[in-house]
This record gives structure tokens, sequence and C-alpha cells, in this order.
């Protein structure tokens, strides 16, 4: 029977301000989950990413199941109000809807799935990142999986030379489609590169069609309406053994790419590789972060996990991260640190220009 990896997160509240997770947050969503293991669960990992909490676990009941999707709920609900309880920071935030009906799905926490046999041997890393939205990890995703310039197995391992498919989906208008890596190279790019629009949800091998990535495509504000927080998005990535080597996983995050979502979710920035002890963002509400934890599954058990960022071979990563930040963040008010109205998650700019309506003169 297949094996489910499920990563389920969101932010019901934060310490201080939207920068970390309360550790009595941690130990109850622990202790909550601890009931169930045995029985639903394999194995779990309560871990954090800046204000995120994340529930990464192991079981049989497959995806989108009614009970994990429950449990994870209830966790969240009871973690809630001991936020209310502390009175940490936005208590709740991510919790759009007052009952549970089945699933997840358009309830605002953000999850990603996987479902497999277990292999011989089957290392996995759970990417977590906060101040920052899904469309994210496309750059690393495309480069894990369809660049032969990070991936050296792409050209020289026999079992991943065909290449692989992704799944894209375009999260505005509710549509998915699929490309064929590297015939349909040019066609991904032309979307992928809109991260904002377009979001890369799995990564399948082609010859087999043997799922290996997956990604949390949940947008709040397209839920709500509304600005609620930023989605701060997971993404799981099995590796080895003709999928990309670990070390082809993490490689991507050696450059801080910028991304959407830093301070009011309305600022881009670099996504900086961290520790699960550095995953706390301060500076100007960041900047946006990303952490990954190595796991060994045995028989559905996390053997793990592994801090795979505290490695010395990021502080480079990091350094030139706090670089890129400097630089943007003396832009101020202004665009491209600044996103385009569209895609801002606050705005007083029609406002603005509705007191200001009638001082514009018309051009000669
Ligand atoms: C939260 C975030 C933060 C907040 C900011 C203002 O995900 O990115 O930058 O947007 O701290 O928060 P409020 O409006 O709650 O004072
Ligand atoms: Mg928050
Ligand atoms: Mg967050």
């Amino acid at each position: 029977m297949e094996l489910t990896l499920s990563v389920i997160k969101a932010d019901i509240g934060g310490y201080i301000g939207h920068s970390r997770s309360h550790p009595k947050i941690l130990e109850l969503a622990k202790k909550l989950l601890n009931k169930h293991k045995g029985k639903e669960l394999i194995d779990f990992c309560v871990t954090a990413c800046g204000d995120d909490l994340e529930l990464i676990m192991t079981h049989k009941l497959g995806n989108n199941s009614e009970k994990i999707h429950g449990i994870a709920w209830d966790v969240f609900k009871k973690c809630t109000s001991l936020a209310k309880e502390l009175k940490l920071y936005g208590a709740g935030q991510d919790l759009l809807k007052d009952a549970f009906s089945g699933n997840l799905k358009g309830m605002g926490p953000g999850v990603a799935e996987i479902s497999f046999e277990e292999r011989k041997s089957e290392p996995v890393i759970v990417f977590m990142a906060d101040k920052t939205e899904p469309g994210a990890w496309n750059l690393p995703l495309f480069r894990i999986f369809a660049d032969p310039f990070n991936t050296a197995g792409l050209v020289i391992d026999p079992k991943m030379h065909q290449g692989f498919r992704f799944e894209v989906h375009d999260v505005v208008e509710h549509k998915k489609i699929y490309f064929d890596m590297p015939e349909e190279m040019y066609d991904i790019l032309a979307l992928i590169a809109e991260p904002a629009i377009y979001v890369i949800k799995h990564v399948f091998r082609k010859k087999d069609n043997m799922p290996a990535a997956v990604t949390s495509t949940q947008r709040l504000s397209l839920m709500a309406g509304r600005y609620v927080g930023k989605d701060d998005p997971v993404c799981i990535v099995r590796c080895q053994s003709g999928l990309p080597a670990v070390g082809e996983v993490l490689e991507p995050f050696a450059f801080p790419h910028l991304v959407a979502g830093w301070m009011r979710g309305s600022h881009n920035g670099p996504l900086m590789p961290v520790s699960v002890e550095q995953a706390t963002p301060s500076r100007f509400d960041g900047p946006p972060r990303v952490m990954a934890l190595g796991f060994q599954l045995s028989n559905g058990k996390l053997l793990g996990p592994v801090d795979m960022f505290a490695d010395i071979s990021f502080e480079y990563a990091r350094k030139r991260a706090n670089e890129i930040a400097d630089y943007m963040r003396r832009h101020g008010p202004f665009m491209p640190h600044r996103l385009a109205a569209d895609e801002m998650e606050y705005t007083t700019l029609p406002d603005v220009l509705r007191k200001f309506a009638r001082r514009f003169e018309k051009l000669d």
C-alpha cells in the first residue's frame, strides 16, 4: 500500500509580531499529533518556519484524506485557542472558515501531499518558506528538474535522462497544464516566469510517471478576497536513485533569487536559505527565507530531521542574500522593491487617486 507524506501548515499566530512561533504552540501541536501516532499517523514531525506552524506527517490514507486533514485542522484550531490565550499576534489568521467540512481546500492552511511506494531507500527534502508565495518554488524546481547546469544527472544518469513532466497551475483562473521537459522548456518558461499566476504544482519522472515533487499552491488573498497574510508555501522533493541527488535538489538555493512577499506581502526580496534556528524573519519583517529538512523514510517512519541549510556551504548565499536585501531596501517605496499595484496585498493607491481625482489636469 502506498505511503503518503503530508505537509500541512498554517500561520495561527506570531511571536513577536510575524517573526516566529511560540514554543508553547509547538509543544501543544506535538502533544496533539502524538495522540494519533500508531493510529492514523505512522509518524510526524512538528516544526516552524517564521510564524508558520508546520505539520509533517506520514500515513497510509492517501492524498486529501478527510481523517488527516481533520487532524491538522483540529491541531490548528486548538493551537489558535492557545495563541489567543497568549495574545500572540494575528492568532488564527490563516483559518478562513469556522467549521471543517471534509478537507482543507479553500480553508486557509497550505497543503502539499505526495503518495508513493517507498523505495529501498527514500530520502526526501521538505522545504518550508516564510514571507513569500507559492510561485517562489518555480525557479528552484525548474532548475532541479530541467536545468542541466544545475542537475548533472539530467545529462549523465540514464535513469533521468528522458526528463520530467511538470504540472503547472494557473492559480487565478483555476486551470492546469502539463509540460514535458526538456522539449517544451521555452514554453514552460514563458508561463512560470510569472509566479504570481503560474505555479508549479507537481513534477513527475517522465519515463514512469513517478511523483518526484509537490508544492502547496494555496493563495490566501485569492481565497479570502482580501489580505490575510502571505501564503508562505511548502514543497516536498524526493531524491536520489534516478531522481535528482540531495545536493542537486539543494543547489538552486545557493542563489537567493528575488521573490514576492516581503513586508506587508507587498515587496520583493531575496529568498535566503536558513537553518531552523535562523528561520525568524526580523529585518523589515524578512527578508523572505526558506528552510530545508531532510528525512530518510523508513517504513513510513521519519528518520530525521536533518537541517540541510545549516551547512557552512550556504553561508555565502546568506551573505549574498543580506547584501541583496540591503540593496533592495535602499529603494524604499519604489518599485521594483515594492510590487506592482495589482500584486500588492495592501494598497492605498485607489484612495489616493480618488482623493486627488479633481486635481488632475488634462495635458495639452
Ligand atoms: C505578515 C507580513 C508582515 C505584515 C506586517 C503588517 O505575513 O508579511 O510584514 O504584513 O507586519 O502587519 P499588520 O497589518 O498585522 O500590522
Ligand atoms: Mg503572521
Ligand atoms: Mg508566515
